[in-house]
This record gives C-alpha cells, sequence and structure tokens, in this order.
C-alpha cells in the first residue's frame, strides 16, 4: 500500500489548507508524515519557503517553521501571512540563501525540511541539497518539488515551439537557453540521483499537475474536486507520473 493509499484510507480526518490540484498530492504525502510524527512537535525548516504557503499551515498544526528566502518581499509577505493565521509565534523568517544554510540552521537539528520550487533556479543544486540533508536530524524526512522535463518538452511542442521543445529535451539540464525562465528541469531518475548523493534515502516520487495544466480553465475551475481526486489517483504511476509539471521526492536521512 503506497503512502497516498493510507492517506486516502484516513481522508474523512485530515484538516489543513484547502487541496488543489497544485498541493493535494503534497499535502497527502506531507500528512502522512505528520500522522507518523502526531505526538511530536516538529522543527521544520522551509528553504525557499516563499510567503508561506506551506509554512502557515503547518505552523497551525503547531510546529515551529523557519523560512529560509532570498527575496525581503517574499518574507514580509510571509510575516504578515502568519499574523493573520495567528501563528506568528511559530514561524521564524530569515533572510538567507539556500547553499548557506549551514550558517543559518544548526545541523541535524530539523526534523522537516520543504525545498519546493527552488532547485530550478539557484546557481548550482548540489550545495543546496547537501545543506538540506545536513540540516536534518538522523531519521528526518526532505520534501523536494522540482521542475518536470518532459511536461515542458511536451507544451512548448503543443504550444507550436518545437525549436524550444528540441532545445529542452536535448539539453543536459533541461532547459532551453538564456531566456529560459529556469535553469534546469528534471526527470524522476535525475532528480532521485540529486538527493541520493547528499546521503538520503528517496521513498517516495509523485507527479504534481499531470493533468492540471493541460486543461481548459473552464473544465478544471468546474471540477476542482474530481480533478484534484484524479491527479491523487495518477500521481505515483508511471507513465503518467513523470509526465507531471513538477515531480514531488520525499526522502529521509537514515537514522
Ligand atoms: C518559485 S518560488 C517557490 C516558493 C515556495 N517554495 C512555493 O513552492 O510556493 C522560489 C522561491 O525561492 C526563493 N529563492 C530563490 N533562490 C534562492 C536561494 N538561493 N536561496 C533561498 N531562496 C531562494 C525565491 O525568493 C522564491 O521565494
Amino acid at each position: 500500500m503506497t503512502r497516498l493509499d493510507r492517506v486516502e484510507q484516513t481522508r474523512g480526518r485530515l484538516t489543513g489548507p484547502p487541496l488543489t490540484p497544485r498541493t493535494a498530492v503534497i499535502w497527502s504525502v506531507l500528512r502522512a508524515e505528520l500522522d507518523r510524527r502526531a505526538d511530536d512537535r516538529l522543527t521544520v525548516l522551509d528553504v525557499g519557503g516563499g510567503t508561506g504557503g506551506f509554512a502557515v499551515p503547518l505552523a497551525g498544526a503547531g510546529h515551529r517553521v523557519t523560512v529560509v528566502d532570498a527575496s525581503p518581499d517574499a518574507l514580509a509577505a510571509l510575516t504578515r501571512r502568519a499574523a493573520e493565521a495567528g501563528v506568528a509565534d511559530r514561524v521564524h523568517a530569515v533572510q538567507g540563501d539556500g547553499d548557506a544554510l549551514a550558517g543559518l540552521v544548526e545541523p541535524a537539528s530539523v526534523d522537516l525540511v520543504l525545498c519546493h520550487a527552488v532547485l530550478e533556479v539557484v546557481d548550482d543544486p548540489v550545495p543546496v541539497v547537501s545543506a538540506l540533508a545536513a540540516a536534518l536530524r538522523p531519521g528526518g524526512a526532505a520534501s523536494v518539488l522540482v521542475a518536470g522535463r518532459a511536461a515542458a518538452v511536451l507544451g512548448r511542442a503543443m504550444s507550436g515551439h518545437l525549436d524550444v521543445a528540441a532545445a529542452l529535451a536535448a539539453d543536459p539540464a533541461g532547459a532551453a537557453g538564456p531566456r529560459d525562465t529556469l535553469r534546469r528541469r528534471y526527470d524522476a531518475d535525475r532528480a532521485a540521483a540529486l538527493l541520493t548523493a547528499a546521503g538520503l534515502a528517496v521513498e517516495e516520487i509523485h507527479g504534481v499537475r499531470v493533468l492540471a495544466d493541460l486543461l481548459p480553465a473552464s473544465v478544471a475551475d468546474g471540477q476542482q474536486g474530481a480533478l484534484v481526486e484524479l491527479e491523487r489517483a495518477l500521481a505515483a504511476r508511471p507513465p503518467y507520473r513523470d509526465l507531471a509539471a513538477q515531480l514531488h521526492l520525499f526522502a529521509r536521512r537514515p537514522a
């Protein structure tokens, strides 16, 4: 039985933020880890956590969350959002670089580290992932979300940009030159190898937004609940998983 299957069975008692096609699969995976540690107040680190889309609900569930982000504007919005949600005392905003965590966070002090939609924009993902692993206590877990290459290739081709699709498919990093908004994109194997090289054991890989970006807004908006269910059903199943706009990896620092 997969983690998502287990969550499906307990869904009636799940609480938390509204589930959207962008977040439902990730929250399902995180919820299983939070349920596993239901008696603990976790120390959470969200690297590149931006305005707190995950940090604030995690703080609302009683966990202590530090958000390290390079953007002062994002951190200001995070601080406002945490105050509005009444969790300011459990959210710590730190301006800093993801690959310099060692100077910002005590090594081996974190139970759960999040790094969502960051590794595709940093200069070099290797030191960032090493820093994530070093911040985790033995047995701690990492939630890593990266851009998927296959979805980008298909998306560019279907919108008529065959030259960009070809460049994305051929480039070792999965980017399409200097005008690309991202520096790299991942296939599941390459993303898993990145985490493994840092000493993390990858436990699960899911696709996020397998379908959401392919549907006309009228369909997606009109059938949000059905779309979330279908995203959940397809997320762990290749080949659907591997065509998702983003890949979510859940990994653990060996105890
Ligand atoms: C695409 S946003 C993702 C925000 C959030 N994690 C999410 O999934 O909604 C990328 C975030 O990473 C931050 N960021 C980019 N490079 C960074 C770096 N080197 N160190 C820390 N944060 C960084 C940006 O400021 C931004 O808030």
